[in-house]
């Protein structure tokens, strides 16, 4: 249960969660100051803490010391700011005034809503806060709205000495968090690339400011808008931990501050330095969330908190499980016709795969990256009758159907290039940067995101498509909209852009019930929390090496709950890095997220199909507690030695470990792996061998792994709970 409560004494404001708690005050001056991040305290403890913070200048040099809900531009402020703003008159800087709050309750958790203005201007901020009664994750959004009259112009003509001309709004972050005095503080975060995504990294923050960004238009291949703080001392299981992680699928900043005097503070919000906005009389600017939470659980049970979190109120269709694909991709490329799927997709049902995807090449004049995106009708040649004998043919062999598509791009070498040239991100007297021989559409036009819902929607309604694998594979560049220069909105798109995007998959949604969705942007390049509140999973990475899987899965599993997490078993060797693995590494490394496979079957030989056949069934009999359970990641990924993972179901009856050892040490053997949070009373059976532990020897001195020998051992322990003889005997 969470609560929000308010001490008018003390202009205080305390959010419970169930297991933290978060306060904030207005001081004398109004400025919404942050008070307490962390353990659960009362609103008397909180009010003691007050106390604490006055807002002393040290000296005339330091500024403000107490950090504020939205670190604004303005006073004897020098840190990064959270929002800044020019008036029209020129005026930079803001001074706060409190105006209300509201606290509205619903079944699913509790609002706080605190309005502020500008002392002098026609400005608005509200700080959004939310909580939901089963979890700690706190979000926050901002919302600005210019409080002048709706078509003033510049001036309202009323002698007030305020003008009502448009605000510049150069920077509008989601939310500032600030973390408690400690002596250390360490930050963890992903780098990453194409095919080299969400690579965990910890390191001391630094004394001054770092930066995590996007200013790519797309959120994530090399930084995903997520951090982890602890006090350097946190680990797996043990410790305090700050994380935050910002709903928004396009470029966005989030800034680690430490002062010399020690204290660490964050902001983050879309758009990468400024976003340039202007927002006219009337209007309002509304940011993405940002959602925060504090846990003493360490890593891991801030990892579980996201995850329980995205399970419950971020997915579209939270419990349900996804089935096992299959995608034609590292099997064909673009060689694609209606003879090669219908093999494919007899392969892939044999072995039971549930839902057959076909990938690139499809449609248009694309028989390679140089031509035909954005002409999205079946190819003529390799589709004679269109996709329909095809995709009734998946239907008949028991599987649903799905679709790659990528809808926000162009090839110059396109019929809608050659007829509308101008729908590109560009700039006037600049050159087009081509990546991969494609351009941007530029979805911020309303007409180029009608046109795309156009013909997804008759697409996906003609043809009965089952699953869109939505894909955008490439950066931004010159992104120009030459249409709105001169009215000097052009820069809109950044965020425009992201909200069209939105829009169009919502109503695919929505006049699709059915439909299920793939987030793909060459592999992870657009995996984040706004992204995932409209898609069911996503494709990590076009890295599909197991042995590098087990590294990006790690990092991706900080955040995002295995249930989106794709994951196919391809060829050995490997296309991409040209490692061959064994099979049974391949399909274990698999079973850690939602299994699926995309080699080139029709090439296997027969017993490898055999294998993977009895994999996938046996991954299906754990599916719901790898999708939906509780993920306890036993030692992450070394190049030697044991990585594991460990999942429990809800009801907690049945416990999963994977466990992968690339290569040995010295012959080393591997010892055994200690589960976590089992119940020290009960026993676990191993399903397959029958022999039974004890949880308490399970958690304390380990399961026995029992690898084969060799490089690329793995192993999938399925351990059933069963009662002890102490509970037998009680129960009896
Ligand atoms: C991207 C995706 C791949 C594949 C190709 C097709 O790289 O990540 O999985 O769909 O595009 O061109």
């Amino acid at each position: 249960m969470s609560t929000i409560t308010f001490s008018p004494g003390s202009r205080t404001w305390l959010l419970s969660t169930p297991r933290s708690s978060y306060a904030l005050r207005l001081d004398a001056g109004d400025a919404p100051c942050h008070l307490h991040w962390g353990a659960p305290l009362t609103m008397a403890q909180i009010e003691q803490l007050a106390t604490r913070h006055v807002d002393v200048h040290p000296n005339s040099f330091g500024g403000r010391q107490v950090p504020e809900e939205l670190a604004v531009d303005g006073g004897a402020r020098y840190g990064v700011s959270g929002l800044q703003v020019r008036f029209a008159d020129g005026t930079r800087a803001l001074e706060w005034a409190y105006v209300d709050h509201e606290i509205a309750e619903s079944a699913d958790g509790v609002t706080l809503a605190l309005r502020m203005s500008d002392r002098h201007y026609p400005l608005t901020v509200t700080l959004h806060y939310r909580v939901h009664h089963d979890s700690d994750v706190i979000e926050r959004s901002v919302e600005l709205s210019h409080a002048g009259a709706p078509g003033d112009g510049s001036g309202d003509g009323i002698d007030d000495g305020i003008d009502d001309g448009a605000i510049e709004v150069l920077r509008l972050d989601s939310a500032g968090w600030a973390l408690p005095d400690r002596e250390e503080y360490r930050v963890g975060h992903t780098i990453g690339d194409w095919a080299a995504e969400t690579q965990l990294r910890r390191e001391p923050v630094a004394f001054g400011e770092t930066t995590f960004t996007s200013r790519r238009g797309i959120t994530s291949h090399q930084a995903n808008p997520w951090v982890a703080i602890d006090a350097g001392d946190a680990d797996e299981s043990h410790g305090q931990v700050w994380s935050a992680a910002l709903a928004w699928s396009g470029s966005w900043r989030i800034t680690v501050q430490r002062t010399p005097g020690n204290r660490v503070t964050l902001t983050g919000g879309f758009g990468h330095d400024g976003i340039g906005w202007r927002l006219n009389p009337g209007e309002t600017l509304q940011t993405p969330a940002f959602a925060g939470l504090y846990t003493d659980g360490g890593f891991g049970a801030a990892s579980r908190t996201w995850h329980d979190y995205v399970l419950s109120h971020v997915l579209p269709h939270p419990q349900e499980v996804r089935p096992v694909l299959y995608n034609s991709w590292e099997a064909t490329g673009f060689d694609v016709d209606e003879t090669g799927q219908r093999k494919l997709a007899a392969q892939a049902a044999a072995i039971g795969v549930e839902l057959f995807v076909m990938d690139d090449g499809w449609f248009g004049a694309r028989s390679s990256d140089h031509a035909g995106l954005g002409d999205w009708t079946p190819n003529s040649e390799r589709f004679p009758q269109g996709l329909g004998p095809l995709v009734d043919e998946v239907h008949r062999l028991g599987m649903a159907f799905g679709l790659w598509v990528e809808p926000e791009m162009v090839n110059p070498d396109s019929d809608l290039y050659r007829a509308h040239p101008d729908w590109v991100l560009h700039f006037d007297n600049r050159q087009r940067t081509e990546l991969r021989h494609q351009l941007v559409l530029n979805f911020a036009r309303p007409d180029v995101a009608a046109w795309a819902h156009g013909w997804l929607d008759r697409l996906v309604a003609e043809y009965d498509i089952d699953f869109l694998k939505w894909d955008m594979n490439r950066t931004f560049s010159e992104a120009g909209w030459p249409e709105r220069a001169a009215d000097g909105q052009a820069d809109r798109l950044w965020i425009d852009y992201v909200r069209n995007l939105y829009g169009i998959i919502d109503r695919l949604r929505a006049d699709h019930p059915n439909l299920r969705i793939e987030g793909c942007s060459g592999g992870g390049g657009r995996v984040d929390l706004g992204m995932l509140s409209r898609v069911d999973q996503v494709w990590p990475s076009d890295n599909t090496d197991a042995f590098d899987r087990l590294t990006i899965q790690h990092g991706f599993t900080r955040l995002y709950p295995a249930r989106v997490m794709s994951a196919w078993v391809t060829d050995s060797p490997n296309p991409h890095t040209g490692r061959a693995i064994p099979l049974r590494f391949r399909c274990h490394a698999a079973m850690a997220g939602v299994m699926a496979v995309g080699g080139s079957l029709t090439e296997w030989a027969e017993e490898d199909l055999q294998e993977l056949k009895q994999h996938l069934a046996r991954y299906k009999e754990i599916r719901d507690t790898v999708q939906l359970g509780a993920l306890y990641a036993l030692s992450g990924p070394r190049p030697t030695g044991v990585t594991a993972v460990q999942y429990t179901s809800t009801d907690e009856s049945e416990t999963v470990v994977l466990a992968w050892q690339p290569t040995g040490v010295l012959g080393r053997e591997p010892g055994p792996a200690r589960l976590m949070a089992l119940d020290p009373q009960a026993r676990y059976r191993d399903r397959e061998s029958g022999r039974e532990y004890e949880g308490a020897l399970l958690t304390e001195y380990g399961l026995p792994l029992d690898l084969p020998s060799g490089d690329y051992a793995s192993t999938l322990i399925v351990l059933d709970r069963i009662a002890s003889e102490v509970q037998a005997a009680a129960a009896a």
